[in-house]
């Protein structure tokens, strides 16, 4: 894996193009920030809400709580959230709709997913057809502006790219398809291999990565070709359970250590979540994770996954702080900065 040095990090964060506007005519919020999604030119806000994940709107235990879960959207919205991604598998689509009834369609941007289908189904382009005629019907709309083939493996990928991808590209001349966009599968690929391969044929308008302090590698991996190709970069896996839950971190530093893959001088699980704290301004472990990735150069966007209403508030409000500082950025390079197989779960 390439090494970026901490000092790279810092110069590219004043070169990051955000636009803070204030448009009430576009649906834009004063309180929120807004930048550029690579070439799709679409403008985003730099916080984007995950309705999958291990909460989906805090349905993936509840589905009866379909309520709370509208009521997460709208108040996403309320915050200055324009970009609601959701999937064919996740069940959320007909919430999004729901919160986004009566909403003017140019003021959200709608990134959905199609599962990918066994190379041996009968009929692909019948299959893909329906599940995006179903999409757009659950959405309440009559275009997806982001349209994704769904966790694509390594193994998967001459089938996505010759089978699936022409047929996206029909839908996208019928004007039901904006963009086109992939999506890794990272817990199966954290090192980015079906990325790299994607990336160098050009074929994706937007890709989402999984990115995050603990496997920073698609720092040198993936941003460099996203931003030579202008491609648009999402980021998933900001936090997960390794750094929402501070237990799960420690065990995953002990499991490291004795690995060998990170100095056996390192700093023990408890010693570093004190040190990052104390020598920050921020106050949980989620807000060092989210604040670590809205900072990347490369990233356009950072997706938080919440069922919690809470959580979502503060999520947002730590997406818009500050750069860490370095010392802490040192830190956590020193620690995980090499590592390229972890996924934060
Ligand atoms: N291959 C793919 O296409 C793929 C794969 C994974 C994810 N995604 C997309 O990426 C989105 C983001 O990923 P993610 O949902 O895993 O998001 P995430 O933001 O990395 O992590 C979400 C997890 O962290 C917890 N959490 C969030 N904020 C918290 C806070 N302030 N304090 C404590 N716990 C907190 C959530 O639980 P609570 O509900 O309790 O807050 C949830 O369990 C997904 O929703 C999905 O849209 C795509």
């Amino acid at each position: 894996m390439r090494r970026v040095t901490y000092w790279g990090f810092a110069w590219s964060v004043t070169e990051r193009r955000v636009e803070r506007q204030i448009h009430n005519d576009t649906g834009m919020n004063d309180s929120m920030e807004y930048t550029t999604l690579g070439r799709t030119g679409l403008k985003t806000s730099v916080a984007g809400l995950g309705c999958g994940g291990p909460s989906r709107l805090g349905m993936r235990n509840d589905s009866r709580s379909e309520k709370n879960a509208v009521a997460l959207v709208r108040q996403a919205l309320d915050l200055g959230i324009n970009f609601l991604d959701t999937a064919e598998s996740y069940g959320t689509e007909a919430v999004v709709g729901k919160a986004v009834a009566g909403v003017a369609r140019d003021r959200f941007i709608i990134s959905t997913k199609k599962t990918l289908l066994s190379p041996h189904h009968s009929n692909i382009e019948g299959e893909v057809k329906k599940g995006l005629e179903q999409s757009l019907k659950l959405l309440g709309t009559d275009y997806i502006d982001v349209y994704h083939l769904h966790g694509v493996e390594p193994k998967d990928y001459d089938f996505a790219r010759d089978r699936l991808m022409p047929v996206m590209r029909r839908l996208r001349e019928q004007g039901k398809i904006k963009f086109i966009g992939v999506t890794e599968g990272f817990v199966q690929d954290p090192s980015h291999q079906m990325l790299q391969q994607g990336l160098r044929e050009d074929l994706w308008d937007v890709v989402m990565v999984g990115f995050n302090l603990l496997n920073p590698s698609a720092r040198g991996s993936v941003f460099p070709m996203t931003q030579e190709k202008r491609v648009g970069v999402l980021n998933m896996f900001a936090v997960r359970r390794a750094l929402s839950q501070p237990d799960r971190l420690k065990v995953i530093l002990t499991d490291l250590r004795h690995a060998g893959v990170i100095p056996k001088n390192a700093m023990k699980g408890q010693d570093l979540i004190d040190f990052v704290l104390r020598e920050s301004d921020a106050t949980t472990l989620p807000e060092i994770a989210y604040r670590f990735c809205r900072h990347e150069r490369g990233v356009d966007l950072v997706l938080t996954g919440t069922g919690n209403p809470e959580h979502l508030r503060a999520n947002v409000e730590a997406i818009l702080k500050p750069p860490l500082p370095g010392i802490v950025l040192q830190k956590l390079e020193e620690v995980f900065g090499d590592l390229d197989h972890l996924t934060g779960n």
